[in-house]
């Protein structure tokens, strides 16, 4: 069905109380990438949510099979959104309802080569629940903007001194020695592409902790790395104006780029 032909209901709890969940894949040749850590995330996120979904993975892929058939893309991102459904508004969660459930796939160009990016640092105003890819994406949205007005791409997040994630993105601060990245809990999305980096620096043998990490190891780290499903791995050129490393290496950067070209079309 095309954008213009699909409808929901303004009674839909997503519409009405941002309360769904989503993700977003990207598909080349019909091959969705990563799905399984993906609907793993969408599950541990309803769970959360008490949304019971009412699709087996498997039936779950095939319909996102069919809509990546019905519309032939070489490449494509592919966005996935559940919500509870029409409801009378209420804010207790409803007992009884049909779930909406949304699949859009949109054509996109997989990036060529390592991106490099202006990112902004932003108080992390957003709520304990980062771990659920939640559509309320306000503090998301707003930060994005933030960075953008400020001439950059990216908003990264500190909470307490401590550093969290991008508005979009995680995060991965590099050292000589090794690879800092936060550690996973409540305050940041267990990302797809992080799991996928992680799986690339064990296979090169590069040491890496998954941490707690202040603010300030910024100005200090050699490159600054962002992951996204949709962005791949992308670096930071400078943060608030202030020049990461040299500003002009992203060494490690490149080589997981790389690698991660070669296993996303594997
Ligand atoms: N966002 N953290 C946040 C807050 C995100 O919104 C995203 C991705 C990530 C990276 O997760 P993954 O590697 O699984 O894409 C981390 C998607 C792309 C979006 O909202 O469009």
């Amino acid at each position: 069905m095309s954008l213009a032909d699909a409808k929901i209901s303004v009674l839909d709890r997503g519409f009405i109380f941002g309360e769904g969940l989503y993700e977003v894949m990207t598909a080349v040749e019909c091959n969705l990438l990563h799905y399984k850590n993906h609907f793993k995330r969408l599950r541990d996120g309803a769970k959360d949510m008490q949304l019971e979904i009412p699709f087996s993975d498997s039936e779950l892929y095939c319909l996102i099979n069919e809509v990546l058939a019905r519309n032939h893309f070489a490449c494509c991102s592919v966005y996935l959104q559940f919500t509870k459904g029409p409801a009378p508004r209420n804010h207790f969660y409803p007992s009884e309802y049909v779930p909406t459930l949304f699949i859009m796939t949109s054509p996109f160009k997989m990036p060529s080569c390592l991106d490099v990016v202006n990112a902004i640092l932003l108080k992390d105003i957003r709520w304990q629940k980062c771990n659920v890819k939640s559509t309320s994406l306000y503090a998301n949205t707003w930060a994005k903007t933030m960075a953008k007005t400020s001439g950059g791409e990216e908003a990264i997040f500190e909470r307490e001194g401590i550093l969290t994630e991008g508005a979009t993105s995680n995060l991965f601060l590099v050292y000589e020695d090794r690879v800092l990245t936060p550690k996973e809990n409540e305050f940041i999305l267990s990302g797809v592409t992080r799991e996928l980096v992680l799986e690339i620096l064990r296979r090169k043998n590069i040491n890496y902790e998954e941490t707690v990490i202040p603010t300030d190891s910024l100005w200090r780290a050699d490159e600054v790395l962002l992951t996204s499903t949709t962005k791949g791995v992308v670096a930071v050129k400078a943060i608030n104006g202030k020049p990461i490393g040299n500003g002009k290496n992203f060494n490690l950067g490149v080589e997981i780029f790389e690698a991660m070209k070669a296993l996303s079309f594997t």
